[in-house]
């Protein structure tokens, strides 16, 4: 058991509590993030000549050499060590000699896993906007492909009015946008360097922060040390914006799971992206859209957690915090793998257009239409309202639908009905009808969708410049 904090001690640390204490199996997953800030920081300490240039070289060759061997499978990272930072600098000596043993100068594991942590977020805040960005793509050509898709639009889960699908993948297309400007944001506020923060009160080495936060990519150093080492307001951001993408795509999920049921038949879900029962053989289940689903609790409890983690820690640096780790990696790959293939599951999808211009036909979502028709004819809308509900009524008492009427059975509810009124209450009426902007009406849509364009050129070039 390699520890790095020895010299203090003259009793061995009980196994359990080594075990309970270590953290390498988890934080071994930002070994490359490790080394990077050690490279920054050396090559620092070797510019204000706290170590000589042919340390810095021989620290870096040996950082170097550890990636390539754990690429390849030569050195392999085991639990003997305590945590990363201490299998890095362990190898690095072993291999370097002397000169490894001033990598640390200048800096504790405080600062150091603060700013692990914060570059390997980074990364994955910037993964997943580029999958956003793929799935509002995705959304953005099949709305264009559904402008004159007719479907029902619900409410209460009982039909309401008639929309197009693209109208209703429009809604979702807004709430992705809003998660890529989430991630965008968080990037943004999140982007200033810890290291040099030391343990909690700085160092009395004169490290120029400037210059690593600047080599590894940051905006500038963090301003207050202490600060510096304990702030996770980042990871709470992330896993909250997390959550609500997750939100997202468990509503989304839910509804593909209504409309892929026998009683609904508005999609089909590709073969690819189904699977069976081992009891029932007619059974093609949407077992991905129910994990999707599914899988949501396990990011919102992650946020459940850090939040509680971080409530009354005081400053500065506390174990506690090590905590941070497991439940946001799992968050990362669950939002990750989740995005990924709900993306692929939308594109292989099938709609059954028919089947969905006959379901936005009956149900009387035609209704709103029939009273507005009645008042463009002078009648005032509560009258044409309650006209209307007596329609309906005589509608579902004869099994039929407004359209389906002839023009006297109409008069003899109204007589202020007439021949055009079919033409007012048909599909495509009440569709195109409607052209204010956000409105499912062609003419509105595709004012729209030159808009998402225009922002989705933005997401891509934000990605192109974080990469
Ligand atoms: N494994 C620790 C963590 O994740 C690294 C920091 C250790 N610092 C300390 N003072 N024990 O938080």
């Amino acid at each position: 058991m390699a520890q790095l904090w020895g010299g203090r001690f003259t009793g061995e640390t009980d196994a359990l509590v080594y075990q309970f204490n270590a953290s390498i199996s988890f934080d071994r997953r930002f070994l490359e993030e490790d080394i990077e800030g050690s490279m920054a920081h050396v090559a620092m300490l070797a510019r204000q000549n706290i170590i000589t240039q042919k340390e810095a070289e021989s620290i870096r060759d040996g950082l170097v050499s550890i990636r390539e061997d754990v690429k390849s499978g030569r050195l392999v990272i085991t639990d003997a060590y305590e945590d990363i930072h201490s299998f890095v600098e362990a190898n690095l000596t072993q291999r370097i000699g002397e000169a490894g043993k001033k990598l640390h100068t200048g800096r504790s594991r405080n600062d150091q896993v603060a700013l692990d942590m914060k570059l390997y977020t980074r990364k994955e805040i910037r993964e997943t906007h580029a999958l956003l960005t793929e799935l509002l793509h995705t959304l953005l050509s099949m709305m264009e492909e559904h402008l004159d898709t007719y479907m029902p639009g619900f409410t209460h889960l009982q039909k309401a009015q008639p929309l197009t699908l693209a109208h209703h993948l429009g809604a979702y297309f807004e709430m992705f946008k809003r998660d890529i400007q989430r991630m965008e944001d968080i990037d943004r506020r999140m982007n200033y360097c810890p290291l040099g923060s030391g343990a909690l009160a700085g160092t009395t080495y004169p490290l120029d922060r400037e210059y690593t936060a600047g080599l590894l990519g940051f905006t500038g150093p963090t301003l207050n040390s202490m600060d510096g080492v304990s702030d996770r307001d980042y990871l709470i951001e992330y896993l909250s914006a997390a959550a609500t993408v997750m939100m997202h795509l468990s509503r989304f999920s839910e509804e593909i799971i209504i409309w892929n049921s026998n009683e609904y038949g508005f999609v089909e879900i590709d073969d690819g992206f189904s699977t069976g029962s081992s009891i029932m053989p007619q059974k093609k289940n949407p077992d991905i859209a129910e994990l999707v689903r599914g899988k949501t609790g396990r990011v919102y409890g992650a946020l459940m957690s850090l939040l509680t983690t971080m409530k009354g820690l005081p400053l500065a640096y506390n174990k506690d915090m090590q905590e941070d780790k497991e439940l946001t990696f799992d968050a990362m790959d669950t939002v990750k793998g989740c995005l990924t293939l709900f993306t692929g599951m939308l594109k292989t999808m099938r709609f059954h257009k028919e089947v969905m211009a006959k379901s936005a036909m009956n149900g009387f979502t035609n209704a709103t239409d029939a009273a507005d028709y009645l008042v463009t004819k002078g009648m005032p809308f509560r009258d044409a309202h309650s006209v209307i509900g007596r329609l309906v009524l005589y509608c579902i008492e004869k099994d039929t639908s407004i359209d389906a009427l002839s023009l006297e059975e109409l008069q003899s509810i109204s007589p202020v009905f007439e021949a055009d009124v079919f033409e007012a209450v048909s599909l495509r009426t009440c569709v195109e009808k409607r052209l204010t902007i956000g409105a499912p009406g062609r003419k509105a849509m595709e004012e729209v969708i030159r808009a998402e364009k225009a922002f989705l050129e933005e997401a891509d070039l934000w990605s192109r410049e974080k990469h």
